[in-house]
């Protein structure tokens, strides 16, 4: 899971550079806690680095890019169909296409169906429906919540009266939502009196049986082989399980493996001593090995996470030549965030990093139970609905973090906690780890439930959750 914080001040960082003769410009060191991420400080000590002894601002941007490698050789970047940028040109046309994505969703919503741009809705006033990205929350000093919300070429204050229950919903920064009430002009600038509020959301449904035989999809997460605490004992008998001669184990056509699939290395301060190789190509190798000895006619899909040797920003492209070509023939490899069509059903596959945002910010979720994080995601249909957190996203001609279709089947991963819900009709998933307890997790007070493998029928509502401890 969860990215060490043990850079978290700026006396720390410089001080960690400090000690290794680096220095770093005042420039990088305000985008590294901006980030607030302590991944990226021992990202940074690239042999480049290390040889100039110096860290500029477009370093960590570059790093957070994915153009500098601590291990070229494996580190080549596969951007496949994906532009990225990083001008603020490129993070306009990031959010006019999380816009322009998420007002299209908005609009099918029967209460609202049409919208007045803000501009129009300040000139007319009266009773209007407008849908806007929300870049502001404040309270009032009468305790009224005030929001600024935005579309493509205005901004308006919305308010939201005290004894409206629309009040205590969670709205979060950044998220594009509709808004429908009075605007008033007597003020000294225009101001919308919020009736209701309405997210793009999952529409409800039923999950339909087809009354065929199961076919199964299984996700596991966050294998992270190379650590000292990969339960090798708990994926072998898993491995076994799969080749045995179970009616389910038979049923089982996909397996998804959805990132973290290795250690790494240099993913946070002091790995070395947790790592059993140090080599990514060797633990890379070793997964491998696990992998091949499952049956040929098993379709496994596997993604990268914050721990792989791919860059951290999302979306994260797929694993390196170098990598992939480790693998056998039916091993298949995605971005991520990704969506699969298996059997005529979406799938789609988000390794999970802004579930640390999330966990903070939606009331009554924790890592334990993590479900309500993974419904507030749905709720915005957005995986990262709050942008510049612990989620580096890199900006791009489209968002690839829209959840544009619904899909029937919702995988996410690294908070190695094991999570399984269903939401208007959409089976979700948070993927148990293979790897025990880290010092780290000791220290946070947090335990795994690990060793889990979650079978999902693609052609009825069942679930089957396999322990294999
Ligand atoms: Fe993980
Ligand atoms: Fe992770």
């Amino acid at each position: 899971m969860i990215n060490p914080r043990a850079f978290n001040n700026k006396e720390g960082v410089l001080e960690f550079f400090q000690s290794k003769g680096i220095l770093v410009s005042p420039g990088a060191l305000e985008s590294i806690m901006e980030k607030g991420m302590g991944s990226l400080v021992t990202r940074l000590l690239s042999p480049e680095i290390i040889s100039s002894g110096y860290i500029s601002e477009g370093d960590v941007i570059k790093l957070i890019r994915g153009d500098i490698a601590p291990d070229k050789e494996i580190k080549e970047i596969n951007f496949d169909d994906i532009r990225t940028g990083s001008s603020i040109d490129d993070f306009q046309k990031l959010f006019r296409s999380r816009y322009d994505k998420l007002k299209k969703i908005i609009l099918m919503s029967s209460k609202i169906r049409s919208a007045s741009d803000i501009k129009n809705a300040k000139r007319s006033g009266g009773y209007v429906k407008i849908v806007g990205m929300v870049t502001d929350i404040s309270e009032t000093k009468n305790g009224h919540k005030r929001l600024i919300l935005e579309d493509l070429d205005e901004s308006i204050e919305a308010i939201i009266m005290k004894d409206n229950p629309v009040k205590k919903e969670l709205i979060l920064n950044d998220e594009v939502i509709g808004v429908m009430g009075s605007v008033s002009t007597t003020g000294k600038s225009p101001a919308i009196f919020v009736k209701e509020i309405i997210r793009p959301d999952i529409p409800d449904r039923a999950i339909q049986s087809t009354g065929k035989e199961p076919i199964y999809v299984a996700s596991i997460s966050d294998i992270h082989v190379g650590s000292k605490t990969f339960l090798k004992d708990g994926f072998r008998k898993m491995i076994s399980w799969i080749n045995s001669s179970d009616e389910d184990a038979q049923r089982l056509k996909y397996l998804i493996l959805s990132g973290d699939v290795v250690d790494g290395i240099g993913v946070y301060p002091g790995q070395d001593k947790d790592l059993e190789y140090l080599n990514p190509i060797d633990q890379y190798s070793i997964l491998s090995d696990y992998l091949r000895e499952i049956p040929e006619d098993v379709h496994v899909y596997v993604m990268p996470g914050n721990h792989d040797t791919v860059r951290l920003a999302e979306p994260q492209p797929l694993f390196s030549n170098a990598v992939r070509g480790l693998f056998p023939k039916n091993i298949k490899f995605l971005p991520n965030p990704y969506s699969l069509t298996l059997e005529d059903k979406k799938v789609m596959i988000y390794h999970g990093m802004s579930l640390n945002d999330m966990v903070e910010l939606v009331p009554g979720a924790n890592f334990e139970s993590i479900g309500g994080a993974i419904e507030a995601i749905l709720q915005r249909r957005h995986l990262s609905p709050v942008y510049g957190g612990k989620t580096p996203i890199i900006p791009s001609d489209t968002d690839y973090h829209v959840i544009e279709e619904v899909p029937d089947i919702f995988i996410t991963g690294h908070i190695h906690s094991h999570y399984v819900g269903n939401y208007k009709g959409v089976r979700y998933v948070n993927s148990s780890t293979w790897q025990s307890q880290t010092d780290y997790q000791k220290m946070m007070n947090f335990a795994p439930d690990p060793c889990i493998m979650t079978m999902f029928d693609l052609n009825s509502a069942s679930i089957i959750n396999k322990k294999f401890i």
